[in-house]
Parts: C-alpha cells; structure tokens; sequence
C-alpha cells in the first residue's frame, strides 16, 4: 500500500513538465497608449491560489510589453493575463483597475500570443476596480 503510494508519487514527479507562455503587445486606454501598466501572467489553480508566473511594466511612448512565465506542473496550467492600470477610473490618484484576459492553451509551449492592442477602456470579462478610501 505504502509501496504503491511512493510509487504513484514518483510517477506524478516524473510527469511534471515545463510549462512557457508569452505574451506581448502595448496597451491602448481610448485613443492613446497608456505606459507605466503592470502586466501579469498568472495560472490558475482550482483549489489553491492562483500562482504568479511572471510580470513586467508597459513602456514608456508606446505602452508595449512582452512578458514571458515558466511553471513546472503535472496537469495543463490554466494561463491568464492580468493588466493593472488606471484606465477610465473614478479617480487616477486612488483608484486601480484589474483586467483579466484568458490565454488559449495553444499559447502553452506555443507561439507568442500576440496580444496586439490592449484596450484596457473596455470592460470585458472579468474588470475589477478598487479605490483606497479617503484619509
Ligand atoms: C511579439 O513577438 C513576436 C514573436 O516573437 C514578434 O514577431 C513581435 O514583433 C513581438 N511584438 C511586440 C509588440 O513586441
Ligand atoms: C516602444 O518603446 C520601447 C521603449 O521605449 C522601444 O524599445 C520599442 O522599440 C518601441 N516599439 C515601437 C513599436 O515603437
């Protein structure tokens, strides 16, 4: 019994494999390219908290970024992007938003998945907003 479950153990080890994803593009609010966002790649997990893989900072006149996250797992990762910005909030100075975008598993061990222009205007999806409360 014990035996068989050391073995079934191992088995699980032996299969976990390297799991890449990347993403890139710029990020777009309305009509002009908006720098300075972070852009996160997340995995999620059902039963535990989703695990951050990687995250990088839009550039400065074009809003581009190209971010890459590598996890080992046994079972296909579940991939997706997490733009933090304040893009059409109530109120820059206090407030961010969230904005989640899934990633096809084809992008896993994939091409780069081409996000092209982001509009972080639009709410789609899943869009969180959070402001801190006045002092
Ligand atoms: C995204 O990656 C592809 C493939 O590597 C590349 O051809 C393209 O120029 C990149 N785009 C940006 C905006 O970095
Ligand atoms: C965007 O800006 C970055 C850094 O500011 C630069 O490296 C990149 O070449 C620019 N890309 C385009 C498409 O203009």
């Amino acid at each position: 019994m014990l035996v068989g479950l050391l073995v079934a153990v191992a088995i699980t080890l032996s299969e976990a494999s390297i799991q890449k994803v990347s993403i890139n593009g710029s990020t777009i609010c309305g009509d002009r390219y908006i720098s300075g966002v972070t852009v996160q790649l997340w995995e999620e997990d059902t039963f535990d908290p989703d695990d951050l893989l990687e995250e990088g900072i839009t550039a400065k006149t074009n809003g581009t970024f190209s971010v890459s996250g590598v996890t080992e797992e046994t079972t296909l990762i579940e991939p997706y992007a997490l733009f933090i910005h304040n893009c059409d909030v109530k109120n820059a100075e206090k407030c961010v938003r969230s904005t989640r975008f899934p990633i096809d598993r084809k992008y896993i061990n994939g091409p780069v998945y081409e996000m092209s222009l982001v509009q972080l205007k639009t709410r789609q999806g899943e869009d969180k907003e959070t402001c801190r409360e006045k002092k």
